[in-house]
């Protein structure tokens, strides 16, 4: 199994955000405020489907990560700082009272340079030392967690660590 239709829920997200970002990125130094305004809006409440995305990988990705000998520790680390930095940007530009042209970058900065390296080193590396039966696995936590998102997170990450570390160690 290719890593990519494991984690191609999570991929499409990726593409929803990098438009987004790409239109930040298309911004001149001086874009005007109808301009930016048009801009910012979008960004920001990128937040209702980028913050879900956060807790999916957190759950789904994190725990499986952790059990890759070869740096899996260090790319866990990484995605749980990169979120924490993230969150506090959108919570930043969500509450300020105008839109910011050098925040709106600097979020959406952080935010490409995630992405792309999610997508060229985590998943990859997932495809390289997983088994056929764990990538499989991850689709369906990925569409578990979608289902079960408006019931208790808690729940449903606890359930997901436990069907991980059972995967790790049969892999072990
Ligand atoms: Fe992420
Ligand atoms: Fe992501």
């Amino acid at each position: 199994m290719q890593v990519s239709s494991s984690v191609r829920l999570l991929e499409q997200d990726h593409e929803t955000i990098l438009h987004r970002i790409l239109a930040v990125r298309g911004l001149g130094p001086d874009p005007g405020p109808s301009l930016l305004r048009a801009v910012w809006e979008p960004f920001i409440h990128l937040e209702r489907d980028l913050l879900p995305h956060l807790d999916e990988e957190e759950a789904v990705l994190v725990p499986i990560l952790g059990g890759i000998a070869d740096g899996g520790e260090a790319m866990a680390a990484r995605i749980e700082a990169d979120h924490r930095l993230i969150r506090q940007n959108f919570r930043a530009l969500l509450g300020a009272r105008e839109p910011d042209l050098g925040a709106l970058r600097a979020a959406a900065d952080l935010l490409g340079r995630h992405i792309l390296w999610e997508e060229n080193t985590v998943f990859p590396a997932l495809a390289e030392h997983l088994p056929s039966e764990s990538l499989a696995a991850i689709e369906g936590r990925s569409k578990e967690f979608r289902r079960r998102r408006r019931g208790s997170q808690a729940l449903v990450t606890r359930a997901t660590m436990d069907t991980f570390r059972d995967l790790i160690k049969n892999y072990r």
